[in-house]
Formats: structure tokens, sequence, C-alpha cells
């Protein structure tokens, strides 16, 4: 039966994920906001994706840039007003894009009127209850509860001061500790997310992205976590992935989390057409991430071990097609990412020679960087990665071909992760910089002109060359190279949801076919590729070299003749 595309949009869809505070600023005040978004409706359509995922815009202190949210069902006040969030829904759908939002149900903010409430009610309260308060250890309660460490640096609890002026318990913050987690086990954090769910999906959101979505429950006695290895990525060993034996872990990927999206996925089903969700799970394990999606839970899982993956042919083949065999197996699409707001560039990425997956910008800054190189990589990588079967994530400015910013002044940086490590890990700021749209010159028609307020980031002095406008119309630009592969995408009907038959090509190269009659080859690290015989070339990410063969780093799709 063919696929009802008001329906089943999701199992091939490309979206482009809006970071707001960097994406365009609308009101001049360096900021990112709503109105920008909307000015740039047009682009997006033009650039040829099916939706946009938004990061959060709802009210936030922001301690962890809208990750810390104090009201779930308003706008954030900088970034617009529920009206103004109202009418860019509308307009999206009129320009034929979907609105995914982003949920963040693991934490709140510390000012969310729940924390107020748990503060004040005192120890043993119901109140308190809505979030994971616990007394000291040792003598005078002054050591945290457990040996859970922050996801941003430093133990996962905070101690509190009870009304009373005493010192009390200790609150769990698996993140900042401006984000206090909140209780699965309490009946009103159910019934609250899923209002929040109905409120967005009654304004015409057609999905969500779960923050965390593997975090949000807790294992009963909260056990010291041993050191256990998290994230587990794969490492390739005699020709194969290989990871240590999984084992459970106290508060990644419990077993109990799915209840919570069963119960979400009927929400998402009552309504027409069926609202979405995609899982920000960072989960290793093809099996147990193919969990999220069997069919009465979430529809689609970003793929971290892709994102990861270092580029070499080998592993990347076999992380495909682990990712869709383990998916296949429970009747879920893939889908394939290289970057987003949490993660280094993927073009800087690409620029060093590493031999271990990752993705922290830490990982990179002691490496030799060929940017050139880089820049090579994602052309012949963005083809691997629309050419796939599934769905697929663009992160804002890696149409452009944006490098992660490396040299931010320390007293810029605003990443949590800076302050709480130390000043030992850099930190998120370096790929959220705000995006280089016209001009010549910072804020390079960021912010509307005339503006005073500089980018809540500073842009890079030589990014001319990198702006929309730049980009526009040159052939061998990166935003060329991200339309003309959009576009095709959608005329090709081998392209997006289905399955892959891999050729067997020489050292370095990889390959697949696709029917009917499609063909992408990536000469990863190779010597000269040739083509395979009786295909026509659609696109290559570079110019062929010699003899019309592929040189490494590049990337072509092919309809046979
Ligand atoms: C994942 C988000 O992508 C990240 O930006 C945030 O800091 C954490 N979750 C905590 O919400």
């Amino acid at each position: 039966m063919a696929p009802d595309r008001r329906t089943d949009w999701w199992r091939d869809a490309v979206i482009y994920q809006i970071y707001i505070r960097s994406f365009a600023d609308g009101d001049g005040d360096g900021l990112g906001d709503i109105a920008g978004i909307r000015s740039k409706l047009p682009y997006l359509a033009d650039l040829g994706v099916d939706a946009v995922w938004i990061n959060p815009w709802y009210p936030s202190p922001m301690a962890d840039a809208g990750y810390d949210v104090s009201d779930y069902r308003s706008v954030e006040p900088r970034f617009g007003t529920l009206e103004e969030a109202e009418a860019l829904i509308a307009e999206a759908h009129q320009h034929g894009l979907r609105v995914l939002l982003d949920i963040v149900p693991n934490h709140t903010s510390d000012r969310h009127p729940w924390f107020a409430d748990a503060l004040a009610a005192g120890p043993g309260s119901r109140a308190r209850d809505r979030y994971v308060f616990r007394p000291g250890r040792g003598p005078d309660g002054d050591e945290p509860p457990n040996s859970w460490q922050s996801v941003f640096g430093g133990p996962a609890w905070e101690r509190v001061t009870e009304p009373d002026g005493s010192p009390g318990e200790w609150y769990l913050h698996l993140f900042a500790p401006e984000q206090p987690d909140v209780n699965w086990e309490h009946a009103d954090v159910w019934s609250d997310f899923e209002e929040t769910l109905r409120f967005w999906f009654d304004r015409g959101v057609d999905g969500f992205r779960i923050d965390v979505a593997h975090s949000l429950i807790k294992q009963e006695g909260l056990p010291d976590a041993e050191d256990l290895e998290w994230p587990r990525r794969p490492v390739e060993v005699d020709g194969a992935l290989h990871r240590s034996p999984w084992q459970p872990h106290p508060f990644w990927d419990r077993d109990e989390v799915h209840e919570v999206y069963r119960a979400w996925r009927k929400i998402a089903d009552s309504y027409d057409p069926p609202r979405v969700f995609v899982a920000e799970a960072w989960v290793d394990e093809p099996e147990r991430l193919a969990r999220y999606l069997r069919a009465d839970e979430l529809h689609t899982a970003f793929n971290f071990t892709y994102l990861q993956a270092i580029w070499e042919a080998g592993y990347l083949r076999h992380v495909i097609s682990e990712t869709l065999a383990e998916q296949g197996a429970v009747g879920a699409p893939a889908t394939w990412v290289l970057s987003n707001h949490d993660v280094a560039r993927h073009v800087s990425r690409f620029a060093r020679e590493r031999s271990e997956p990752g993705s922290s910008v830490m990982q990179l800054l002691d490496l030799p960087a060929d940017l050139d190189l880089g820049r090579r990589r994602a052309r012949a990588a963005v083809l691997l990665t629309l050419g796939l079967p599934g769905g697929a994530y663009v992160y804002q400015g890696e149409e452009l071909g944006l490098p992660e910013v490396e040299d931010l002044p320390d007293d810029v940086l605003q990443d949590p992760t800076w302050e709480r490590a130390g000043h030992t890990d850099r930190g998120r700021d370096g790929c959220r910089v705000p995006l280089p749209w016209s001009g010549s010159a910072p804020p390079y028609g960021f912010s509307p002109e005339g503006s005073t307020a500089a980018p809540w980031l500073p842009q890079p002095g030589d990014w001319a060359g990198l702006t929309a406008e730049a980009e526009t119309g040159d052939p061998g630009s990166m935003l060329e190279l991200y339309r003309a592969a959009l576009r095709l995408r959608r005329e090709t009907p081998a392209l997006g949801d289905g399955e892959l038959t891999w050729l067997e090509l020489p050292e370095g190269v990889l390959g697949f076919t696709r029917d009917p009659g499609f063909a992408c080859v990536v000469n990863v690290t190779g010597t000269h590729a040739a083509l395979p015989e009786g295909y026509d070339i659609l696109l290559t990410s570079d110019d062929l070299g010699t003899e019309g063969r592929l040189p490494a780093a590049t990337s072509a799709w092919l309809k046979r003749n």
C-alpha cells in the first residue's frame, strides 16, 4: 500500500533544527526570536526541508539556554509572544513546513512554580515529592545522597536551606543546579506534561523532540553509580563494531521509561493527523535504542552513533547496517544526523584525523585541523546522509558549511559546562554562534539593520564568504549543494523511506543501491574510485578527478541509464 503522506510524512522527513537564540533576530536585541524565524520561512521552504524543530522557546531564566523551563505553556518574552508563536505555526504550514517543538520532561527550571512550592512546603510534603529530594549522607547530612555526577560536571545534588533557615535536604539535578529533576513517580508530573503536549498539539504543532528522553526514571533507592561507561560508543575490532556487555544504569535508559512514552503515543494518536515524537536518547546500543521506537511508543530517534562515527568506510557501514537492522525490526524508519547544538560542528570534526568516535569539542582542540578537508568530507557526508533510507536532520548553519568557532574568548562563554567543569571543558557555545545571513561584517544580517545590540555570541570576522547571501547562486557553495540534494531527494522515487543494498567496492569506498535505479557512492578514504557501470551522474559533492573517478572525500548520486 502506498504511504499516506498526510500521516506518514515523518518516515522520511528532512527536519531543519532551529536553535532559536542563534537563527535570526527580528527585534534587534542580539538574540534570535520568533519574528526572526518568521522572516526566514521562505528561505527554509526554498532550501527544500520538510519540517523544522525549534529548540525551547518557553519562559526560562536561561541557565541552560532555555532547557531550564519555568512555564511550559507560554513563550519567553525575549523570543516573542504566544500569538506570534501561533502565527509562526500557521505560516510554516502555509509554506508546507511542519513544526516540531522541544519538550523537556526530565527537569524544570528552579524558577518553576513547582520548585518554589517544593522549597516552601518542606521535607515530606507532596509538593516536594514532585522533585527528587533526599537527606544528605554523613553525620550532619552535609554530603550528597549518592555518588551521581552531573552531566555538566560536579555532583548531581544541591543542598537547600529549609524554610526555618536550617541546612536541609538535597535535590537531584542531572544537569545544572538550576535544572532540578522531576519525579516521574508522581501523578502530577504525568498529568502536567500530558497537558503541555495537548496545549501545543491543540495549537497545530506537529510533534515534539523529547529532551534526554532516556533519563526520566531513576533506579529505586538511588544506588551509587558504579563506574559505568556512558555513552557506550562502539569501537571497531577485527572489522566489526564492538561494545562491552550492556549493564543497567541507575538513571540512563531504565526500562520503566517506556511507560511514559506509551502514554504519550496515545495522546499523539488521538489527533488528526497524528502528532509525532523524536527521542533525544544518547543510547548507543542499537537494540536498546530501537525499544523507544516500538509501534506503541515514539516514532523516531536521533542517531547519535552515526553522528559520532569516525570517517572510516567500514565503521560507517557497520553503523548504518546496525541501525537499519535494529530499527527495521520494530518497523521504525532510521534517521541520520551530523550535527546539533550540543556537539562540535561536523566540518571541524571531519577536519581532524580521529581514531575514536565522539563529538565533543574537547576531543578536537588538540588535534591538527585541515578545514578544507573538513568541508570536503562534510559535502561528501551530506549526500550519504540524504541518500540513506529514512529521515534526516539538518542543524542550522551546516547548510552554509559553518565550522565550529573554536576561539571564543573565555569571558563570552555562556554554556554552564564551562563553569561547572571548572574551566576544563569549553562546552557547546562554538556551535551556537549566530548565523551569518548577508553582508561582509558582523552581525552579517543576523539582526536588523541599525540594531545597536551585538549578537549574543561574537561572530568570526572571516564569515563574509559563508553567508546565505554570498553562497546563493554559487554552484560550488555548500548551500547550493544542500539545495540541489534536497530537490533531487524529493524528485527521486528511490530516496526517502525504504531499503538499501550494499555494493562491494574497494577498500575505503562505500556504496549502495536503492530501487528503483539509484546508487550512492562515497569515497571515504580510498584512492580514486571508479563509478559503477551502467549509471549516469545525478549529483557529485565535488568535481570528479581524472577519468571521471571519485577522489577521496567525494561522493556521488547516480541513476541507472
Ligand atoms: C539535551 C539538550 O540538547 C541540551 O542542550 C541540554 O543542555 C540538556 N539536554 C539538558 O536539558
